[in-house]
């Protein structure tokens, strides 16, 4: 599969992708069925995983979204920038972030920043991809979905050069 001048090939289908969802929204339903938490998604990469996890979310809760981007074309750039900004009341709620993917843990680091000083009640970070050889952080992600080597990958919302987010499955690179 060719994306612009870059090759991939199927690495992680839909079917498994979205059986780790599954398992995620299961958990956290069970952590927290009664609290009503905030969810905040991490755009653009999290629109799939968003979708498909309220598929499987049962629990009264409020959905909200951030829109950050640390990459540009294979790299992470170390500047993670935030390109739009969250601006719910977030006073005594229960926050858990959706991500696509926690890589360096750059992006995730800005986030636990941003709330650090917020008088919230509690905070996790839910991430569907994550890659342990590419983290740097000590942070610990409570809820995590697939494992995956530290390589580049495309699909099921994560892009390059903003191509191949609409790809059902799941996609590493084969060629630099
Ligand atoms: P981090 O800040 O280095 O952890 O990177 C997190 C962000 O970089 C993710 O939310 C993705 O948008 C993007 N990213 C990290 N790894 C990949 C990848 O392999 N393919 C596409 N985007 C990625
Ligand atoms: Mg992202």
């Amino acid at each position: 599969m060719r994306l612009l001048d870059k090759d991939f090939e199927l690495f992680v289908t839909q079917q498994e992708i979205e059986s780790a969802i599954a398992r995620i929204a299961q958990e956290i339903s069970r952590d927290y069925g009664e609290k009503c938490p905030l969810f905040v998604g991490v755009l653009n990469g999290c629109f799939r995983f968003s979708g498909e996890f309220f598929k499987h979310y049962n629990g009264a809760c409020e959905v909200s979204f951030v829109k950050m981007a640390s990459y540009q074309g294979l790299t992470s750039t170390g500047i993670v920038e935030t390109l739009l900004d969250f601006s719910a009341p977030v006073d005594g709620r229960d926050i858990v972030i959706l991500e696509d993917i926690v890589d360096s843990g750059r992006t995730l680091q800005q986030l636990v920043n941003h709330f650090a000083d917020k008088n919230i009640n509690s905070f996790e970070i839910a991430t569907l991809f994550y890659k342990p050889a590419a983290y740097t952080k000590e942070y610990e992600v409570a809820y995590k979905g697939i494992e995956l080597p530290n390589e580049f990958v495309v699909g099921y919302g994560l892009d390059y050069n903003e191509r191949g987010r609409e790809l059902n499955d799941l996609y590493i690179l084969t060629s630099r």
